[in-house]
């Protein structure tokens, strides 16, 4: 079993995208992410995988409180964007129009659905930490079909 041939088995998968934010001082941490899954309703949980190597993880670590923003399918840019290793943190989301929730994480106005989380558990799993936490507020801003990720390439309904 190589790398290339579990990739292409789990691409099969379909997911929707996210973008995951987080703020630690007044930096604004975002990145793309299709891993995003509800685990509970009592309590209200939700996680997501943050892989070791990359900014986000630290970052949502040390803040333990991250927003969570359900792409729809006009937003691919915005998906591509988050995903782009190396870009410039500081000032990532000016781009892109967002509120602030009570936890300060940004939300995007141009989501779907939205999330407010605080981190409960953080499991470690090879070269990812799955990140657990707990709902504290839940939005839907806009409407739309939402973006999808299948086999390496995204797709809409
Ligand atoms: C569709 C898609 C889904 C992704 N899902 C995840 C994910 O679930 N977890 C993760 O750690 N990286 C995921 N990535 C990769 C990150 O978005 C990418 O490594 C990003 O540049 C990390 O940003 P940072 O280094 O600023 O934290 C995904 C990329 C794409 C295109």
């Amino acid at each position: 079993m190589d790398p290339d041939t579990y990739r292409k088995v789990v691409g099969r998968f379909a997911t929707g995208v996210a973008i995951v934010t987080t703020r630690v001082g007044d930096l604004d941490h975002a990145m793309t992410v299709n891993s995003f899954t509800s685990v509970s309703l009592d309590p209200l949980l939700v996680l997501f995988c943050a892989e070791k190597v990359a900014r986000f993880h630290g970052a949502v670590l040390e803040a333990g409180v991250w927003g969570v923003s359900v792409l729809p399918a006009d937003m691919e840019d915005a998906s591509r964007f988050f995903a782009h290793r190396g870009r410039p943190v500081d000032g990532q989301l000016v781009r892109w129009p967002h509120r602030r929730g009570d936890s300060g994480v940004a939300l995007f106005d141009g989501a779907i659905a939205t999330l407010e989380v605080a981190t409960s558990a953080v499991h470690d799993a090879g070269d990812h930490s799955i990140v657990v936490g707990e709902v504290t507020s839940l939005g839907m801003p806009s409407d739309g079909p939402p973006l999808l990720y299948h086999e390496g390439r995204y797709k809409s309904l």
